[in-house]
């Protein structure tokens, strides 16, 4: 009787230590800085649908828009080799990593699951490397839009700015309105978020051999200085405690009527959706004024690293989940951004949506989507982090557009 109890016992041991284990190899760790309302709602889809599938999620988020402090942890963690199972991450950052031979293969379930065909070869720039694939893109983001409160612009007229004349009488509008015109957060990525926007709506070409030829006589030239004081009217029109605001938190100026307008990249939507907003209603989605047709655009990635052999079926389910057509549009629908595939209808998508849909669509045929500088598409983070120097230090009047040319000029040469 004791002998039988005392291997019931070991039996349950024996099970309960299978079960943890199965349990332990059913998870996926996730590094991400999806933190503000919008981005968490988002989220909680893929958890979601992953915990529908058995698979737990360990959640590791970085707070911080754009993901700066996002890489710095990782960077961490890698070094003591302890490398998370997915990170969401931008551009070069993921061919970066692919480089140090940080990352996993998802060749098979890519080949099984027919991803070349449906994925926009744009994005595969980024989810490759060497020809094997090493992230699965979630969605397709860009940076070149602003979002308008819809009771101002009514006052002052209604009609959407088209030419950067029209964006400053509107701004000169909102302001005889007693509103903050522009509400913005002073990081530097959201500054080189509006500078995404206020050079691409200087032309394609100057945009393109700006930021992704990194051309020095474009980037010394007099245009760049005529964007740098395009930067500086813009300025102008921000509050006095914009210093170090969250991007969310100047999204809430718009929502709660306090502030005009907001440049910002899609993820804006997600904020504005969270908080009951209807586009066409409450808000008014446009593209940055002299940049329609054309797309600055950035996607987020989870890149897979290499993990023990046990994670790796999570790892790999995750990466499948992230590919189903059907959770592409219910995720995107709350994130604010289009689809990473090219076959998701646009049934279940807003205005907004529908606009970032066919707008990138178009943009991929019509050769005007271009990477985004400020999200870590146009260049590696070296060269990304030279010019959001340059670019926050001339925003903040610590230097004018003539120096900001010169100086731009020299941190990118050095950066290269
Ligand atoms: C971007 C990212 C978006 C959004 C934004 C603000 O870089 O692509 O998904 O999260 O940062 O955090």
């Amino acid at each position: 009787m004791r002998k039988l109890l005392m291997t019931t016992a070991a039996m349950a041991l024996v099970m309960g230590a299978a079960a943890g284990m199965a349990r332990a190899a059913d998870n996926v760790e996730v590094l991400h800085w999806w933190t503000s309302g919008g981005e968490a709602a988002a989220l909680d889809v893929l958890k979601k649908d992953l915990e529908s599938k058995n698979i737990s999620w360990t959640d590791m988020p970085v707070a911080g828009g754009g993901g700066t402090e996002a890489m710095t942890v990782l960077r961490a963690r890698v070094t003591s080799g302890n490398a998370p199972t997915a990170v969401q991450m931008l551009g070069f950052d993921i061919l970066d990593w692919a480089k140090e031979g940080a990352l996993g293969n998802l060749d098979d379930i890519a080949a099984k699951e027919g991803w070349d065909n449906v994925i926009p070869k744009a994005l595969q720039q980024f989810s490759k490397y060497d020809g094997h694939w090493i992230a699965a893109p979630v969605n397709v983001h860009s940076t070149n839009w602003m979002w308008i409160n819809k009771a101002a612009l009514d006052k002052a007229g209604g009609k959407a700015p088209e030419s950067w004349d029209e964006l400053v009488a509107l701004l000169d509008n909102f302001k005889a309105q007693g509103l903050t015109a522009v509400a913005h957060g002073g990081q530097a990525w959201q500054d080189a978020t509006i500078f995404d926007a206020v050079v691409l709506s200087m032309g394609d070409d100057f945009y393109k051999k700006a930021f992704i030829d990194l051309d020095p006589a474009t980037l010394g030239s007099d245009q760049m200085k005529e964007a740098f004081e395009r930067m500086a009217k813009l300025r102008s029109y921000v509050d006095d405690n914009f210093s170090g605001r969250d991007w969310n938190l100047a999204s809430a100026m718009v929502i709660e009527n306090k502030a005009g307008v907001q440049f910002m990249g899609d993820w804006a939507k997600g904020e504005f959706i969270k908080a009951g907003k209807k586009p066409g209603a409450d808000f008014v989605c446009i593209r940055f004024p002299g940049t329609q047709g054309a797309v600055t655009f950035n996607s987020d990635q989870f890149a897979m690293f290499k993990v023990s052999d046990d994670k790796v079926p999570a790892q790999l389910q995750m990466a499948a989940a992230i590919e189903n057509p059907v959770f592409q549009s219910a995720f995107n629908v709350v994130k604010g951004s289009a689809p990473a595939r090219t076959d998701v209808p646009n049934t279940d998508f807003d205005d907004c949506g529908k606009k970032a849909m066919a707008d990138l669509a178009d943009a991929d045929k019509n050769g005007r989507l271009m990477g985004s500088m400020a999200h870590g598409h146009a260049n590696p983070a070296a060269v990304k982090n030279a010019i959001y120097d340059v670019v926050t230090r001339q925003f903040n009047g610590e230097i004018d557009s003539a120096a900001a040319v010169t100086e731009l000029v020299a941190a990118v040469e050095g950066a290269k």
